[in-house]
């Protein structure tokens, strides 16, 4: 017989590890998250998913929980919601939470807990930070004021991309996201994937280059293979008026499974260069001029036919881009291998 536990005035059958938020979402119970990050160790860092469970003194979070037989579990309660209303007005006074000003502005899950608990005014006078913002970095702003030490970032760095570059510092008032030494990202350990940006739940960790470009609700998202190497990461561009403003990963995707490198999320530049190729160029008297795609192609073939025509087929050699598709590759062999005659093929990528 399948275990189960009473939710909400309900007997529902749970999963044997279960937490009490998995248990409850599965039977479609919505409980709010803050620092719980999926595939990551849950901490109870931020206890906004507290809940009600018959025998315990003490709300408990329901994201760091487990289920256990028998267990009696109240999520709607007037005393829940009082508590988290009053955890909500608590990270509010915490920092600098500014919305109208705040890059986060309508991608924040603070400003919805506030909205989603009847929150009109602050209860406490904000919190002075010690820390400055720190933007030394081409990629990531780090505002210390917004932070409400969720944790997200840290278990994003440590247990999801596995680089171990930030960790909690410090104590009390003084408590800071900190590098090893505490230093800024970019004399740190740090290999800016932009993990952390990711994840980070309100305004504390944004893209330098995104900053002013667009607020969330203004942009197209649109679902693509990142462009830079064949692991083929699906990345979502944040586009408007026709540009990418910025990407980040698609969660539920394979390969990445919501991961990118720093290539991937932060190179995208290159596509509004000005420097960039829009036609072939052919070497002629020293220079280049630029060329049709037929004139070029037709150029290299001819050259090819005369060397393998001297020389043999072994005397060409051909060098495939790591950039392009597996089939483009699979191709370009069969080109050289097929067509030419030679195994003089290669990959960029083992370079
Ligand atoms: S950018 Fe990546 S490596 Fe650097 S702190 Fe963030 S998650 Fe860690
Ligand atoms: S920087 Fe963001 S993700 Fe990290 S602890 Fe602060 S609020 Fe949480
Ligand atoms: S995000 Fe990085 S690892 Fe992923 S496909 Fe792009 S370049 Fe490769
Ligand atoms: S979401 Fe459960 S303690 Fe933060």
């Amino acid at each position: 017989m399948a275990d189960t536990f009473r939710l909400n005035g309900k007997d529902v059958e749970f999963k044997p590890g279960q937490t009490i938020l998995e248990a409850a979402r599965e039977r479609g119970v919505e409980i709010p998250t803050l620092c719980h990050l999926k595939k990551a160790t849950p901490t109870g860092a931020c206890r906004i998913c507290l809940v009600e469970v018959t025998g315990s003194r003490n709300l408990v979070s329901s994201c760091s929980t487990p289920v256990v037989e028998g267990m009696v579990v109240l999520t709607d309660t007037e005393r829940v919601h009082r508590t988290r209303k009053m955890i909500v007005e608590l990270m509010l006074g915490s920092g600098r939470h500014d919305c109208m000003v705040c890059e986060a502005n309508g991608n924040c899950r603070l400003q919805d807990l506030a909205y989603r608990y009847g929150i009109a005014e602050p209860r406490f006078q904000p919190a002075e930070t010690p820390y400055p913002v720190e933007d030394e970095n081409p990629f990531i702003v780090r505002d210390f004021s917004r932070c409400v030490l969720c944790g997200r970032c840290v278990q994003a760095c440590n247990e999801v991309v596995v680089n171990r570059a930030i960790s909690q510092g410090y104590r009390g008032s003084k408590s800071k996201i900190v590098t090893g030494g505490d230093e800024p990202y970019h004399r740190s350990e740090c290999v800016f994937c932009g993990q952390c940006v990711e994840v980070c739940p309100v305004g504390a960790l944004t893209e330098k280059k995104a900053r002013g470009k667009a607020r969330d609700w203004e942009t197209e998202k649109v679902r693509t293979t990142c462009p830079y190497c064949g692991v083929g990461c699906q990345l979502r561009l944040h586009v408007k008026d026709g540009k990418i403003v910025k990407v980040t990963a698609v969660e539920e995707a394979e390969p990445n499974k919501g991961r990118l490198c720093v290539k991937g999320r932060f190179g995208y530049d290159f596509i509004y260069s000005e420097d960039r190729l829009k036609t072939p160029l052919i070497r002629e008297n020293g220079g280049f001029r630029e060329a049709s795609w037929e004139e070029a192609l037709d150029l290299v073939a001819s050259r090819f036919r005369e060397i393998i025509a001297r020389y043999g087929p072994d005397a060409v050699a051909g060098v495939s881009c790591a950039r392009s598709f597996n089939e483009d590759s699979y191709q370009m062999q069969k080109l050289f291998r097929a067509v030419i005659g030679t195994n003089n093929i290669d990959h960029c990528a083992r370079t």
